[in-house]
C-alpha cells in the first residue's frame, strides 16, 4: 500500500519539470529531502500545506558561474542567492579557488577576489569540503577546483609555465580535490596568476580529470576580446586533446569591434559539438566587473570604479573622471587605484541574446559578493525570468528554467537535482511569472527582486512568502554523489 504522507504538500501550481517541457498542473509532494510525488496530489496528506495558485513551480535555480567559495562560510543565510530562487551555487570559478591553498604571503591577481591572505586557509580541498559542511549554508555548494590555486600554492614564479615537476605536484593536487568530490577543473588564462601557462600545461592537468567519470574542464578563456575566437579553439582543443567536456564560463565579445563575433564563437562551437562535449553560461548584462587592471580599461565603453582601497574617494566614479582629476590616462589610473575593481561596460545586447539562447548555454551570475557589487549577484535569475522572457521574449519560459536547472545538473554531474520528479532532491523554488524582477541595478547593486515567493533547499524551506527564513538545508554536493 502506498504511503500517502508526507512532510510538505504545495498545491495549485503550474508545474516545470526542468526539462523545457510545456508547463502543467498539479501539486508536489514533499517527503524529508526528497520529491515523494509530482502531479495529481489529491490523495496525499501532509502536516503543512502551502496553496500555489497563481505561481510556477520549478526545480530550484543552479548558478553555475559563482565566487561564493569564502560567502558560503561566513554568510550561511546566502540571502543574494536564495531571494533570486537559487538553491545551488558552484564555487571554484575563473580558476580561484579558496583550496587547496594555505599561508600565503601575497595574492596574485585575481585571487584577491575571494577574500584576503587569511581566507586561504586550507591545505586541502577535503578540509575545504568540511568547513562548508560546518557552516550550515542555505544553498547546496558544488565546487571546482582553480588552475590559478593551484598555480599560487606549487609555483614560485606564477609569470612562467609550470615545469614537468610542478606540473606532477599539481596533478597531485587536482587528484586530491577531485577525490574529496570536486566537479573538475576551472581556470582563468587571461588573468596575472594563469596567463603565463601554456596549452600544454591545461591538457596535462585535464588528462587528470580525464580520470574521474564526470569530471570537467571549466574556463574563463585567455581573450573575450579581439582574439575570441582563438581562445574559443583554444578551449575546444584542450577538451579534445584530454577527452573532457568543458564549459565556457561568462561567454562574452568584448569590445565595440568585437560586437557580433559571437556568430562565429557559437558557430565553432556547433561545429565542435558533433564530436565532443561543449556547454558554456552567460550573465545578463552588458557590463562585466573583476579586479581593476590597465590593461583591461582598453576596450570599455565606460568604467566604473569599485572598491579602491588606495583611494576609496573614488569608488562609484568613472574611470575617465577618475584620470582626468589625476591628470593621466585611465591605464595609470586604474595602477593608482589598485588594489580596485571595476564595473566594464564593454558588451553588446545582441550577443547575449544570442548567446543565451543556445541550447547549450546556461545562467551564471558571475556574482562577487562584497559591498558595492555589480548587479548581478543579486538579479541575475529574476532578471532573466522577468526581462529576456517576460519582456522581450528572447526565451520561453520553460527554455529559459531548463536552462537554470536540468541543462546544468546534467552537464555538473549534480545526480538528482535540477527536475521535478519523484525521488529527486527537494530544491525547489515558486515565483510569480507575471510579477517576477531584478530591482538591483548598477546604483543600488544590492537590492533583493521581487516574485520569488517559496525557495525549499532539500525540503527545508529557506524562503517563505518572500522572506529568507532562519532555516538551513543546504549541503556540499560531491560530483555525481546522490
Ligand atoms: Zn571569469
Ligand atoms: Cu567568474
Amino acid at each position: 500500500m502506498t504511503d500517502y504522507t508526507c512532510d510538505t504538500l504545495l498545491t495549485n501550481a503550474l508545474l516545470f519539470d526542468g526539462l523545457g517541457g510545456p508547463p502543467t498542473r498539479g501539486g508536489l509532494a514533499i517527503r524529508g529531502d526528497r520529491i515523494a510525488a509530482t502531479g495529481d496530489v489529491s490523495d496525499w496528506q501532509a502536516n503543512e500545506t502551502i496553496d500555489l495558485d497563481g505561481l510556477c513551480l520549478a526545480p530550484g535555480f543552479i548558478d553555475v558561474h559563482t565566487h561564493d567559495d569564502l560567502a558560503v562560510l561566513n554568510d550561511s543565510a546566502m540571502e543574494p542567492k536564495v531571494t533570486q530562487g537559487v538553491t545551488s551555487v558552484i564555487v571554484g570559478n575563473c580558476g580561484i579557488s579558496l583550496a587547496p591553498y594555505q599561508n600565503p604571503v601575497e595574492l596574485v591577481p585575481p585571487l584577491g577576489l575571494l577574500g584576503t591572505v587569511d581566507d586561504y586557509r586550507f591545505g586541502s580541498f577535503a578540509a575545504y569540503r568540511s568547513a562548508v559542511d560546518a557552516a550550515s549554508v542555505a544553498v547546496n555548494v558544488a565546487a571546482l577546483a582553480g588552475h590559478g590555486t593551484l598555480r599560487a600554492m606549487t609555483l614560485e614564479d606564477t609569470e612562467k609555465p609550470a615545469s614537468e615537476g610542478q606540473i606532477a605536484v599539481m596533478r597531485v593536487l587536482l587528484e586530491e580535490a577531485l577525490r574529496a568530490g570536486a566537479l573538475g577543473l576551472s581556470t582563468g588564462l587571461a588573468y596575472p596568476v594563469a596567463r603565463h601557462a601554456p596549452t600544454e600545461e591545461v591538457v596535462a592537468l585535464s588528462r587528470t580529470l580525464a580520470e574521474f567519470p564526470g569530471a570537467l574542464y571549466v574556463t574563463h578563456m585567455r581573450d573575450e576580446r579581439d582574439r575570441v575566437e582563438e581562445a574559443v579553439g583554444e578551449t575546444i582543443a584542450i577538451g579534445r586533446s584530454a577527452g573532457v567536456p568543458v564549459v565556457i564560463s561568462h561567454h562574452k565579445c568584448i569590445g565595440r569591434q568585437n560586437y557580433g563575433r559571437s556568430v562565429n564563437t557559437l558557430a565553432m562551437i556547433d561545429k565542435a559539438l558533433l564530436q565532443q562535449d561543449i556547454a558554456m553560461d552567460v550573465y545578463p548584462y552588458e557590463a562585466s566587473s573583476t579586479v581593476l587592471l590597465p590593461e583591461l580599461t582598453r576596450h570599455a565603453e565606460r568604467i566604473l570604479v569599485i572598491d579602491s582601497a588606495a583611494h576609496p574617494e573614488f569608488n562609484g566614479h568613472e574611470l575617465s573622471d577618475v584620470a582626468e582629476k589625476m591628470g593621466c590616462d585611465q591605464e595609470d589610473a586604474a595602477r593608482r587605484l589598485a588594489p580596485a575593481r571595476g564595473i566594464y561596460f564593454q558588451m553588446s545586447p545582441e550577443d547575449i541574446n544570442r548567446i543565451m539562447q543556445h541550447p547549450r548555454t546556461m545562467i551564471g551570475s558571475d556574482g562577487i559578493p562584497g559591498p558595492q557589487a555589480h548587479p548581478r549577484l543579486w538579479g541575475t535569475f529574476p532578471r532573466v525570468l522577468g526581462r529576456y522572457v517576460r519582456e522581450d521574449g528572447v526565451l520561453v519560459l520553460e527554455e529559459a528554467i531548463r536552462k537554470m536547472t536540468s541543462l546544468p545538473a546534467q552537464i555538473f554531474g549534480l545526480a538528482r537535482r535540477g527536475r521535478l520528479q519523484e525521488g529527486f532532491f527537494a530544491d525547489l523554488v515558486a515565483f510569480d511569472a507575471e510579477t517576477v524582477l531584478d530591482l538591483a541595478d548598477y546604483d543600488k547593486p544590492d537590492r533583493a527582486s521581487v516574485g520569488i515567493e517559496h525557495v525549499f533547499v532539500n525540503g527545508v524551506a529557506v524562503l517563505s512568502n518572500g522572506t529568507v527564513t532562519s532555516a538551513r538545508g543546504g549541503r556540499f554536493v560531491a560530483r555525481g554523489e546522490a
